[in-house]
């Protein structure tokens, strides 16, 4: 028997990408845990060679151990189609050898797995060159509803409209969509932040802006007076919160609440159930 037969005969192992939440090991979930625990081989987003990768960081805050077997995966942050492509594949075929030798591999990522996550890349990636692949994802607390919970703020409240976007489509499409949503979550503000400062004073709204930089970390860093960040560097993993009374509510036309004309009673029930 040669070795590939023997390979064939093996179970192929399932990709695993276990949401570890922002930064506070308190809010990994049961489930990322017990895959950290299980004989799952780790792997984790680098940016290059060599580099840390924030993702393990919480796991070790957590107190898991890392064990032998565990794989840096190459994420270069470029805008440079060929290279992403060609990294991303490198990545996938890494992990397809494991998992054709009946391992199960586990990549871990900050934040939530499903919202601007490698895990979209890498999950992508491996399916594209196998579909039989199994993978699961396990959802995750993210950096915005931590944020948003640190700063004890609703990200949505009623019948309130949130936008989630890179900053990096420029201030002019965060002005857009100004008159459309009571909630904005700016993620990737880094380069962009004296510009958003600009736009938020001049639509009045500083006083309903809250920037938040390593949710959950230990160098987490909450700052309302959003003014005083001008001209400053900032953590890549920072992003602003912005709350705009200045939404244009229409009309709703239909919503899951039964007419209260004649029971307002009925209306506060059907919200203590959410
Ligand atoms: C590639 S996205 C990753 C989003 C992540 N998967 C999530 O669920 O929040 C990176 C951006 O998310 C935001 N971010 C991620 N982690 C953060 C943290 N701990 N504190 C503040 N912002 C964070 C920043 O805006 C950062 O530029």
């Amino acid at each position: 028997m040669t070795d590939s037969d023997t390979n064939h005969n093996l179970r192929t192992g399932k990709l695993i990408g276990a949401s570890l939440g922002p930064g506070d090991p308190g809010l990994i979930t049961r489930r990322a845990w017990q895959y950290l625990h299980s004989d799952a081989v780790w792997t984790f987003p680098v940016r290059r060679k060599g580099g840390r990768s924030f993702a393990l960081d919480i796991a070790l805050r957590a107190g898991a151990g890392v064990p032998a077997e565990s794989i840096p995966l190459v994420f270069p942050m470029t805008h440079d189609a060929e290279k992403l492509a060609r990294h991303w594949l490198l990545a996938a075929e890494t992990v397809l050898q494991l998992l054709y030798l009946g391992r199960d591999v586990v990549f871990l990522v900050e934040g939530d797995a499903s919202t601007y996550s490698t895990w979209n890349h890498l999950s992508r990636t491996v399916r594209a060159l196998d579909d039989r692949i199994e993978l699961e994802t396990i959802a995750g607390v993210s950096s915005f509803q931590a944020a948003t919970a640190r700063l004890r703020m609703p990200l949505a409240d009623v019948d309130d409209t949130v936008a989630v976007l890179p900053a990096a489509y420029g201030v002019d499409a965060v002005e857009r969509l100004l008159p459309e949503f009571d909630t904005l979550v700016l993620l990737k503000v880094k380069p962009l932040l004296d510009d958003l400062i600009d736009l938020l004073a001049r639509r009045n709204l500083l006083q309903h802006a809250c920037f938040v930089e390593k949710v959950g970390a230990v160098e987490e860093r909450v700052v309302r007076d959003v003014v005083s960040l001008r001209g400053q560097k900032v953590n890549y993993l920072s992003l602003l919160l912005v709350r705009n009374p200045q939404r244009n509510k229409g009309e709703r036309l239909r919503g899951c609440r039964k007419k209260t004309d004649t029971d307002p009673a009925m209306e506060m029930e059907e919200d203590a159930s959410a």
